[in-house]
């Protein structure tokens, strides 16, 4: 399994689950099956309302908590300094762990105009030992350009929506120029880029389906992944990514498909609070 390493020096599997609209009540089920798959990376959001599954599904893994990767973020109507403090030690009663490995500031919410403060409080947890890296997501350009201005740590990550009909590339260039990682989230443009042909046509030439065609693209980009599944067989497959390779003209291809076809919310407007 290829794992990365962030600005920090700190090590992340390439390949995570993501729980993203996985109800609460299935969430351990899927975090456990995940994990006895192979999977060592789980992304979950306070926003999800399920951090309490993945941390219950850790717990009864009995894997070594150093050999979990293990992702939270920080939800919109918990901007600001003591907010986001506060928020981190809920976050951390509800997943039933001493720590995360990774801590994200959820989206930029510029409206509100606190993704600094909140930034700052990222950082004191991060200087005080309690997280293992700090990151954001949904950052665009303008966001990461302020954190740069007025605070010290480089973001280790940029989770932002990246799939083969969306892509964001200035916004790729950019976080590969200051060593900020990208995670894909709705990796497979949330099943949409499956029935494509280019995918599918890779997917026939390796014998494999079209969304470990589009996985191993993300691969092969330097992405970090996060595919969610709730379906045992695809949360099998989605991992099995090693037999084989794109070429170069294969990812090219995939690589052409980018339409601006963006699936979620703007995070230049996106304000919903998330509040329970
Ligand atoms: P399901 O949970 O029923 O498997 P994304 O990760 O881009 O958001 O995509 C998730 C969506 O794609 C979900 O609807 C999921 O449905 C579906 N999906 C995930 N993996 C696969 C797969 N290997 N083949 C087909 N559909 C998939």
């Amino acid at each position: 399994m290829t794992v990365l390493t962030l600005n920090n020096g700190v090590r992340i599997p390439q390949r995570g689950f993501g729980v993203f609209q996985v109800p609460p009540g299935d969430t351990q089920a899927a975090v456990e099956q995940a994990l006895e798959i192979g999977y060592r990376h789980i992304d979950t959001a306070a926003a999800y309302n399920n951090e309490a599954g993945v941390g219950a599904a850790v717990r009864a893994s009995g894997l070594p908590r150093e050999e979990l990767f293990v992702t939270t973020k920080l939800r919109n109507g918990e901007h600001g300094y003591e907010s986001a403090l506060t928020a981190y030690g809920e976050t951390l009663q509800r997943l039933g762990l001493d720590y995360a490995d990774l801590y994200l500031v959820h989206w930029p919410n510029p409206t509100v105009d606190l993704y600094v403060d909140s930034w700052r409080a990222l950082e004191r947890i991060y200087t005080d030992g309690r997280v293992r890296a700090i990151g954001v997501s949904n950052f665009l350009a303008e966001h990461l350009d302020r954190l740069a201005k007025e605070t010290d740590v480089v973001p280790a990550v940029n989770q932002i929506e990246l799939h083969p009909t969306y892509q964001q590339h200035e916004l790729t260039e950019l976080c590969a120029e200051r060593s900020i990682a990208v995670t894909a989230y709705s990796p497979l443009g949330q099943g949409g880029d499956l029935g494509h042909p280019v995918p599918a046509a890779i997917a026939d030439a390796h014998q494999v389906t079209p969304a470990q065609a589009i996985l191993r693209w993300h691969l092969q980009r330097g992405h970090i992944v996060i595919p969610k599944s709730v379906n045992p067989e695809r949360i099998r497959a989605n991992f099995a990514l090693d037999g084989f390779e794109l070429t170069d003209d294969e990812v090219a291809a995939v690589t052409a498909l980018d339409s601006g076809n963006r699936l979620g919310s703007d995070p230049r407007t996106f304000a919903i609070s998330q509040i329970r």
